[in-house]
C-alpha cells in the first residue's frame, strides 16, 4: 500500500504546507539499485582511534571521495568544517575513549558536521564490546556510547540513519562487511541499532555476488515480505527454494520460474513438514530464513485457544522444530546462517498481541539461546525485527492506527519489503558469521519498544 502522506510532503506545495503546520516531514528514502556497484556514492567521512585507520584501508572500495577529520590522522584529505562537501557517510571511532573526560569527542566530531550532511546520510560509530572490559571507567565509557547513538539517531533529519558497532578483539576484518551494509541505502530503514561484532573465519569472496554458491530455503516465500527476500538473495548470487502454504501454489510457481528457483508447497507445521523438507532438500542448505509467520489478535480477554494456538504453532514451534531436524540430518551445513523474522512487537509488547508478540519475543530467545552451541559447527542464527512495513499485513490495520505506525519512528515512515530483505541477505553472508544470538530491528527507529 502507499503512503500518499510522504508523496505529498514531498511534492513543492506539501512542502510549503507541512513546514507551516509543523507537520512530520519524511523523506523519500533512497534504496539500493540493482546493478548499482559503490556503497557509498558521494563523500565519506573518517575520524576517531585506531580502527578509523583500518576502515581507511578498504575506503576507496566503498567510494571514491574519502576524508579524515578529528583525532587520529591517516592518509586521506581533510575535511574542513564548513568548506569540505556534504556527506553521504561518517565512520567515527570512538574505541579510544576510554574516561568520562575523553567522551566530549563525540560532541567534538559530529557537532560541525550536523549540519553539512547530505540527505539519506549513514553515520556509524565503532567502539569495543563494554563487558569485554576489565577497567569499570572504561567500560562505562564505552557503554555511553550507546545512549549517544540512539539519541543523535532520533536528532538526525532527511532519512539519514545513525548506528553504533561494538568490534569485538579479532573482529575488524568483518568491518568492510557490515559498514558496505550500514553505510549504503541497503540499511535504508535500520536506525539507532546496536550490534556486536565477533572474530568470523568466513570472508566474502565476490562483494558483487556476496551470496555466490549458497542454498537457501525461505519460508511464507509468496508474498510480502519472504518473496522480497527470495529477490534479494538470489540478485546477491544465492540458488533459492521458495516454501509457502499449497493455498498459495500459483505466486510461489511464478515467483520461482522468475527467479529460477526451486518451490516446496507446505504447512510448516504438518507432523511431516521436517521429514518432507529434508526428504526435498537433499543437497543442503546454507542460509535458511524463517519468514512464514501469521496473526491472530484479540486482547488477552477476548484471545480463543484456537487464536493462541495456531500463532505459536507457525510462528515459534514450526521454526524451532524445522531447524533442530536441519540441524540433526545434516541438511543445515556447517557454516550456515539461521535467520528468524521476528518483530518489534516481540520487543515492546503490543495491545492486542499476546500471541504474536509472545511468539515473536520466544524467537529473539530463540536466537540467543542457540547462538553459543550452533558457533561451535560456525553456524550463526539471528533474529531479524521489522517495524511497521508496507505488505498485505499492515494493510489490513485500521486507518488512524498505520499512520501512528508509519509515523511513530524516527525516520516518520513505514518500511518497504526491500528494506527487510536488505538486512535478511546481509546476514545471510559467509561473514556475517561475526554476528550471533542477535536481533537487528528493521523498523526506522520506531519509538515502541526502543
Ligand atoms: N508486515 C509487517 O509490518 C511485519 C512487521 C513485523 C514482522 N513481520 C513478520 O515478517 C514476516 C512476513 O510478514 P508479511 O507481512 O510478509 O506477511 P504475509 O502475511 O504477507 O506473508 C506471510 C506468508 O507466510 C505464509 N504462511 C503462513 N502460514 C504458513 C504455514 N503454516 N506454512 C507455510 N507458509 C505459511 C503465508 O501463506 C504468506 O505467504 C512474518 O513472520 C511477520 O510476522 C511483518
Amino acid at each position: 500500500m502507499s503512503d500518499r502522506y510522504i508523496d505529498f510532503a514531498n511534492s513543492s506545495i506539501g512542502q510549503r504546507l507541512v513546514g507551516a503546520l509543523g507537520l512530520p516531514s519524511p523523506v523519500r528514502l533512497e534504496r539500493w539499485q540493482a546493478g548499482r556497484l559503490r556503497p557509498v556514492e558521494g563523500p565519506l567521512l573518517i575520524g576517531g582511534g585506531e580502527l578509523a585507520g583500518q576502515v581507511n584501508r578498504f575506503a576507496s572500495k566503498l567510494t571514491d571521495a574519502v576524508f579524515s577529520y578529528g583525532p587520529g590522522s591517516f592518509n586521506a584529505t581533510s575535511w574542513i568544517p564548513g568548506q569540505g562537501p556534504k556527506l553521504k557517510a561518517v565512520v567515527f571511532d570512538a574505541s579510544a575513549l576510554l574516561h568520562t573526560d575523553q567522551l566530549k569527542q563525540l560532541r567534538e566530531f559530529f557537532q560541525p558536521l550536523l549540519r553539512s550532511l547530505e540527505r539519506n546520510a549513514h553515520l556509524v560509530v565503532l567502539g569495543r564490546p563494554p563487558e569485554t572490559l576489565s577497567d569499570p571507567f572504561a567500560a562505562s565509557a564505552q557503554r555511553a556510547l550507546e545512549g549517544f547513538s540512539r539519541s543523535l539517531a532520533k536528532e538526525l533529519r532527511n532519512g539519514s540513519t545513525l548506528q553504533l558497532l561494538y568490534v569485538g578483539e579479532g573482529a575488524e576484518d568483518q568491518l568492510e562487511g557490515a559498514l558496505r551494509f550500514f553505510l549504503s541505502p541497503k540499511s535504508a530503514y535500520v536506525s539507532g541499532q546496536v550490534l556486536r561484532l565477533n572474530a568470523c573465519a568466513s570472508q566474502v569472496q565476490d562483494w558483487s555476488r556476496p551470496l555466490a554458491g549458497r542454498k537457501a530455503l525461505v519460508t511464507g516465500a509468496a508474498r510480502g515480505i519472504g518473496a522480497s527476500i527470495a529477490e534479494t538473495l538470489v540478485r546477491d548470487g544465492a540458488h533459492v527454494t521458495l516454501l509457502d502454504v499449497p493455498a498459495a501454489r500459483n505466486d510461489l510457481e511464478a515467483l520461482a520460474a522468475r527467479l529460477d528457483g526451486r518451490f516446496i508447497t507446505l504447512d510448516i507445521c504438518a507432523e511431516n513438514a521436517p521429514a518432507q523438507l529434508i526428504e526435498q532438500l537433499p543437497d543442503g542448505l546454507d542460509i535458511l530464513v524463517h519468514n512464514a509467520g501469521i496473526t491472530r489478535d484479540k486482547t488477552l480477554a477476548n484471545m480463543t485457544p484456537e487464536f493462541w494456538d495456531a500463532v505459536l504453532a507457525v510462528n515459534l514451534n514450526a521454526p524451532q522444530v524445522l531447524t533442530k531436524a536441519l540441524l540433526d540430518s545434516g541438511t543445515l551445513r556447517d557454516d550456515a546462517r539461521v535467520i528468524l523474522l521476528a518483530s518489534i512487537s516481540g520487543i515492546a509488547g503490543n495491545r492486542g498481541q499476546t500471541n504474536y508478540a509472545a511468539s515473536k519475543a520466544g524467537l529473539i530467545g530463540l536466537a540467543q539461546a542457540w547462538a553459543p552451541l550452533l558457533g561451535e559447527r560456525g553456524i550463526s542464527i539471528n533474529a531479524v525485527a521489522p517495524g511497521f512495513i508496507e505488505t498485505q499485513m499492515t494493510a489490513h490495520i485500521p486507518f488512524a492506527l498505520r499512520e501512528a505506525g508509519r509515523r511513530m519512528s524516527s525516520l516518520g515512515q513505514g518500511g518497504l519489503p526491500q528494506d527487510v530483505a536488505e538486512a535478511v541477505a546481509w546476514l545471510g553472508q559467509p561473514g556475517s558469521g561475526a554476528i550471533s544470538g542477535q536481533a537487528l530491528r528493521v523498523c526506522g527507529q520506531s519509538i515502541l519498544g526502543a
